[in-house]
């Protein structure tokens, strides 16, 4: 996969060089190229932003540089992400179902967000999703792509080395994840569920779906209904 991302802070996204994600790029099955918005730009300044139309306070990026951004990185292939609070909720299906595309382009605002014409221009010419993280502000797009980023990215075929692991995650089967032990049996006066060191498979499966299921009635209730 091809993951394109433009930016005003491209130094962001250093950390895509460690851990899992680092190791897939090293290894050919993700490339990932940043690029500066302002690169785009032609005035001595580099401008981005400009006084809302309209009043209101803040800042809007201007068209004018995402525009030839845009033109640069799209092909037929490409699907464009705009992380935005005023966007879709990003959950787990829609992560397996992009970690499945060939290109994505992450387009990073920041102020008051982007030109609308920027997404309409692009919806004109390629998928155009606009995604959440969650139910909150944060300052620009920049931690939100990195979260789609390292969501989809551990999907791909090949990044995450025991495939099994991605199967019994929270989320993967819309209850969240049983709770997890290791050694020793007992720590600090508390004891591994007896259940777990019994060998009992069958006994095993049946004790981690009862704790999904109560788990996620405890704290996700809505995800049951
Ligand atoms: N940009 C600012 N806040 C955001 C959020 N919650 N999700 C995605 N992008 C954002």
């Amino acid at each position: 996969m091809r993951i394109d991302i433009v930016t005003i802070f491209p130094e962001f996204f250093s950390v895509l060089d460690v851990s899992l994600l680092g190791t897939a790029r090293k290894n050919g099955l993700l490339d990932v190229v940043v690029h500066d918005l302002r690169d785009f730009t032609h005035d001595r300044h580099r401008t981005v932003d400009d006084t809302p139309a309209g009043g209101g306070a803040g800042m809007v990026m201007r068209p004018e540089p995402w525009g030839e951004a845009l033109d640069a990185l799209l092909t037929e292939q490409s699907t464009v992400i705009f992380p935005t609070p005023a966007g879709s909720l990003f959950v787990q299906k829609q992560a397996r179902e992009l970690s499945g595309r060939e290109h994505l382009v992450f387009c990073c605002g920041r102020y008051e967000g982007i030109d609308q014409r920027v997404i309409e221009h692009a919806r004109a010419r390629a998928e155009v999703i606009e995604l959440s993280i969650g139910d909150y502000v944060l300052n620009g797009g920049e931690v939100a792509a990195m979260v789609v980023i390292e969501a989809i990215g551990r999907l791909i075929p090949g990044v995450v080395g025991n495939p099994e692991s991605l199967v019994e995650e929270s989320h993967e089967d819309g209850l969240l994840e049983y709770p997890s032990y290791t050694k020793p049996a007992e720590w600090r006066g508390l004891a591994t569920p007896p259940v777990l060191l019994g060998g009992n498979h069958a006994a095993i499966a049946a004790w981690r779906h009862d704790q999904q299921l109560e788990r996620t009635e405890r704290v996700r209730p809505e995800l049951l209904s």
